[in-house]
């Protein structure tokens, strides 16, 4: 048999947070990949990481090889982005032209904070970006998947949105991905013998890693639904109502529509991403320039209200969530929902996964750790969060 290529190293940023867990995971899962990760554990907490490696470690067939296993442990640096001599430490390990690729999670994303504190914003979400380009092409490492988001398109002019829609973000967070988005398209096209580069649009991102050891784990109050509600449920959060802010958008039940996918889904778009970064790969062929620099849509394509995933939670959790209107919050967008057909076609990327999938998992990583990584889980007793009874089919955890 001939021997199987090398495992290639890739970095990845923001490794130890809900969306790089999960995206490490999947590149373990083909054991092609030896994964380094970089996190200041800002948003995280150390023990995803050991949980990552757990489940890539219980996936591997009793006859695994040496290499197979080597591929389930992940080089975790503790490091922040915003500081260039920890970063070049890291790529001095591996020397030049060790590190394969990098695919850049690492971000802060809460759009109501950027409005309050921009410039720790700009610092950690563009500087950074720059910082680690400028260490990647000293150490000859030029190929990045990057983590954009929907809302570069601030108010889109056309629904579902494809990626030719101009850009213009509205908060300061939306700006940082246009403003990184576009340095690695300035560099793509300064250099387009070296450097290859993919930005994904994230939609909305929601569930967890089905054996429930993974997920979103937010420090404080939750900034987006789907955790907030699971909180609600599981007792974390003491709201008696969830707000919902507007219900007179142009929608058909007036509250605000958005791309929902499964973060396994996301994840795999990053895979197919890395993949297409290759030497062999035919995506970037129709670049209107010589720059090999492409941005994708990872949605699923399909608008689903605030109102419709209530009601998605409820049949998950059992919790009877009470809500009431409130007014229009600024900066809401009433239509946020992917054209993923690009992504489709030259990546090979589907989502499909469904809404009721996604709170299934997204609720058993609640139940199994209420309190997240954080504590021991049976440590607190939040408030009777297994709100269905074993009669109707309730897992206690
Ligand atoms: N979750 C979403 O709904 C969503 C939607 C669209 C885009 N995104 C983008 O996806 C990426 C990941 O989002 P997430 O939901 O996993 O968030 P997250 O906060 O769970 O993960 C981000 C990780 O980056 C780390 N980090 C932040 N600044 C750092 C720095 N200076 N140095 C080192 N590590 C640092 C944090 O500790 C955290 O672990 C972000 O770029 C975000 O903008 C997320």
């Amino acid at each position: 048999m001939p021997s199987p290529e090398p495992l290639k190293r890739v970095l990845v940023t923001g490794g130890a947070g809900y969306i790089g867990s999960h995206v490490i995971y999947t590149l373990q899962t083909t054991r092609r990949y030896k994964v380094i990760s970089i996190d200041n554990l800002h948003n995280a907490h150390p023990k995803s990481l050991d949980r990552v490696e757990q489940i890539a470690r219980d996936a591997l067939p009793a006859d695994a090889s040496e290499q197979d296993r080597d591929s389930t442990k992940i080089d975790t640096y503790t490091c922040d982005l915003t500081k260039r001599d920890e970063v070049r430490a890291v790529f001095e390990k591996y020397g030049k032209g060790g590190i394969w690729g990098v695919i850049h999670i690492a971000a802060y994303k809460a759009v109501g904070e950027s409005t309050q504190i921009p410039l720790t914003y700009y610092e950690n979400n563009v500087s950074a970006t720059l910082y680690l380009l400028q260490i990647m092409n000293e150490f000859d490492c030029t190929r990045m998947v990057y983590s954009s988001s929907a809302t570069v398109y601030g108010t889109p002019p056309v629904i579902p949105i494809p990626e030719s829609t101009r850009l213009k973000a509205d908060s300061p967070y939306g700006k940082t991905k246009v403003m990184s988005e576009t340095i690695l398209e300035d560099l793509c096209s300064a250099e387009p013998q070296r450097w290859r580069a993919l930005s994904l649009r994230y939609f909305n991102p929601a569930g967890a890693h089905p054996s429930g050891l993974i997920g979103e784990d937010p420090r404080g109050r939750p900034g987006n639904l789907l955790p907030l509600l699971a909180h609600m449920a599981v007792g974390r959060v003491q709201d008696s109502k969830l707000r919902v802010f507007g219900n007179d958008y142009p929608t058909p039940d007036g509250t605000c529509v958005r791309d929902y996918l499964h973060v396994l889904d996301l994840a795999k778009g990053h895979l197919l991403a890395l993949d297409a970064l290759a030497p062999a790969s035919t995506v970037f062929d129709n670049c209107p320039t010589d720059a090999r620099y492409k941005a994708y849509n990872l949605g699923r394509g399909q608008g689903v209200s605030v109102l419709q995933i209530v009601d998605a939670m409820r049949k998950a959790t059992g919790y009877n969530f009470e809500w009431e209107v409130v007014g229009r919050r600024r900066g809401d967008v009433p239509d946020l929902t992917a054209d993923p057909l690009l992504a489709q076609k030259e990546l090979g990327f589907t989502a499909p996964q469904d809404l009721e999938t996604m709170c299934r998992d997204l609720w058993n990583w609640q139940t199994k750790n209420p309190w997240g990584y954080g504590e021991p889980s049976g440590a607190l007793a939040p408030r009777e969060y297994n709100v269905k009874t074993e009669a109707n089919g309730a897992a206690k955890s």
